[in-house]
């Protein structure tokens, strides 16, 4: 039986990757980005490559109303869910706020996917062994996350400490997630994919120096996909609850973004401020 893989962030980078790669593996993939025509060019190479047809929709995190439209979509053409990738992401170049009020980086990288998931629950749970897989980063190690505070209004703002705490969220969303699914059969894992050259952070001066001056030590897109498609296509991450890994390998993520009573604090937050 294909399954169907849900990735957002497929239109450019580790997300684009990791659809061609499950895509050639026999899967049937949905493709969630925000840019219409690098979009539609993964469509084309998927197309290409292995001559199954992705469906595609376009979709901006950076306003909730757009998240439950889609998932609408996507809830009313599939029954069943096997993989949901939670991949797209974003360093904010400075301090904006989103149409609903939320701090960019915290909204794209944390609560759209936080809603995304919350009404895809039901299609991933009628899976047979359904996967939630979200794409964090070695950067949670930064991440000192305020649950009362996660739009940065009582706090100083700054790119990679609203960064550092929207990744130390999606690893609190998968420890919370696996405990509350732990009657079911969805495992939730996340993971560092290594440092990537693709576009991210080309906003922000430093890392785009970095990758233009010291290429050594990041890796290409698709070896940062290999992990994502790993925990998606094997069993490497099931049976370990709430699992990160790091470049395919299992590591240990910091005491704080596994934390139980903040990850059931920042649910709770979470759905608050997702709320419609
Ligand atoms: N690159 C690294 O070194 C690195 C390291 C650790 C973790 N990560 C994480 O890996 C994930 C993928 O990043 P990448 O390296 O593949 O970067 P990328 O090439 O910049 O791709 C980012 C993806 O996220 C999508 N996205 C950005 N803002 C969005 C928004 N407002 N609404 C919907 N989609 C949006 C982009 O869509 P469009 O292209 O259509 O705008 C694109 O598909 C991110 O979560 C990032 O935090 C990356």
């Amino acid at each position: 039986m294909r399954r169907t893989v849900v990735i957002t962030g497929a239109s450019a980078g580790i997300g684009a990757e990791a659809a061609v790669a499950l895509a050639r593996r026999g899967d049937h993939v949905v493709l969630v980005g925000r840019n219409p025509d690098k979009l539609a060019a993964v469509v084309d190479r998927i197309r290409d490559d292995s001559g199954s047809t992705p469906d595609s929709h376009v979709c901006d995190f950076a306003a909730l109303a757009e998240v439950r439209r889609t998932a609408g979509r996507i809830a009313a053409a599939y029954d069943v869910i096997d993989v949901l990738a939670n991949n797209a992401g974003l360093i904010a170049k400075k301090q904006t706020s989103t149409v609903d009020g939320h701090d960019m980086t915290i909204q794209v990288n944390h609560l759209a996917p936080f809603l995304l998931t919350s009404l895809l629950l039901d299609r991933v749970t009628a899976a047979a062994a359904g996967r939630i897989i979200t794409t964090s980063s070695a950067a949670h190690t930064s991440g000192w996350l305020d649950p009362d505070d996660l739009d940065f209004q009582r706090r100083r703002w700054a790119r990679w400490r609203a960064y550092g705490d929207s990744k130390q969220a999606n690893i609190l969303f998968t420890t919370e997630l696996t405990w509350r699914l732990r009657q079911t059969a969805v495992v939730a894992t996340c993971f560092h994919p290594g440092v990537v050259r693709s576009d991210f952070g080309d906003s922000t001066g430093l890392f785009r120096l970095a990758k233009k001056l010291s290429p050594i030590g990041f890796v290409s897109p698709s070896q940062g996909a290999s992990t994502l498609v790993q925990l998606a296509a094997t069993e490497d991450g099931r049976g370990i609850p709430g699992a990160y890994f790091d470049s395919g390998r299992l590591a240990r993520p910091t005491s704080r973004a596994v934390d139980p009573d903040l990850a059931e604090r920042l649910w709770a937050v979470s759905g608050a401020m997702t709320a419609g």
